[in-house]
């Protein structure tokens, strides 16, 4: 018997002892499909296709990686986000599927200043891998989209992923925040921006062992970068510029309490899938 076959090497894994908690048949499968760079059709087809030994060895190292913790992401180098796939390593945070909601929302509401003005400018601040911005470049490909990350280790995933897509809308800046801007020029400005309190005891050790700090915390109780953003976005957004910001769990409430401080108007949240106020979207008024 080949002990080399899709089929046995899932079974071998899924009895194994040392992995029985950690390692799930769905990471398995997607491992296989890694290594031998087919679909998943071809795994419900072919369960007694023989590994070659690259494949194996590949397969192999997926494995041990996954039975360290580390996050399936980071241990295939490729996450899904929107309808597109992004190249991830560990300088970038693996995007989330609840980020996904914001997408739609950017494009609705983008329609409707781009069908006034003719033409619109989004800043996706602290990009990270780039799939907010790329999503939304590459569903619009009239807008001009501006990726902005501070840390250079993360850009050169960011530039991977924006090679990737074969874009000519976007632009890629360095910058702390937005200082690197000059004053009215984003009808739209997003971000999903650190916001764990490092006294957090929430944290899973997939992601506090593995992702990159620089995109998880945040001082002030993961406050800090949230309210610097609020207050450099006034100046860079248009007069009637939207701002959309992704928020800790418990976080909502100042964040609208900051943005009213600011004379932001139009304070909207929008919930995540467990009905969290995850996300806040409001109108940057030149007020005050
Ligand atoms: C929570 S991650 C979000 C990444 C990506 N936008 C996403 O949604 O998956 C926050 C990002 O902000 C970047 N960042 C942190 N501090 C920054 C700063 N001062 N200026 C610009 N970007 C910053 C991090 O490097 C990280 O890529």
């Amino acid at each position: 018997m080949n002990l080399k076959t899709i089929k046995n090497n899932i079974e071998k894994i899924l009895k194994k002892e040392c992995y029985k908690n950690n390692i799930t048949r769905r990471d398995i499968e997607f491992c296989l499909l890694e290594s031998i760079q087919k679909n998943k059709s071809f795994l419900l087809t072919h369960d007694d296709y023989a590994l070659t030994h690259n494949e194996q060895n590949k397969f192999d190292y997926f494995i041990y990686k996954l039975s360290q913790g580390m996050p399936l992401a980071y241990v295939l180098g490729n996450q899904y986000f929107y309808k597109y796939k992004y190249f991830v390593d560990k300088n970038v945070l693996i995007p989330r599927s609840e980020t996904e909601i914001l997408i739609p929302k950017i494009l609705d509401y983008g329609d409707r200043i781009y069908k006034k003005k003719k033409k619109l400018t989004l800043i996706d601040l602290g990009a990270g891998s780039g799939c907010i911005g790329l999503s939304i470049a590459k569903e619009r490909k009239s807008w001009k989209i501006i990726l902005s990350e501070k840390y250079t280790e993360a850009a050169k995933i960011l530039r991977k992923n924006y090679n990737n897509f074969n874009l000519n809308n976007c632009y890629i800046v360095l910058s702390n925040w937005l200082k690197a801007f000059d004053d009215n020029i984003a009808d739209i400005i997003v971000s999903n921006p650190p916001y764990i309190s490092h006294k957090s005891a929430f944290v899973e050790n997939s992601v506090k062992n593995f992702e990159p700090m620089n995109a998880l915390y945040s001082k002030d109780m993961g406050f800090h970068d949230i309210q610097k953003i609020i207050l450099e976005s006034k100046k860079v957004l248009n007069k009637d510029g939207l701002l959309f910001l992704e928020n800790g769990y418990n976080q909502s409430n100042r964040v609208i309490n900051t943005l009213r401080e600011n004379s932001y108007e139009d304070i909207n949240t929008i919930l995540d899938y467990n009905n969290i106020c995850r996300f806040t979207l409001s109108r940057n008024t030149k007020n005050g």
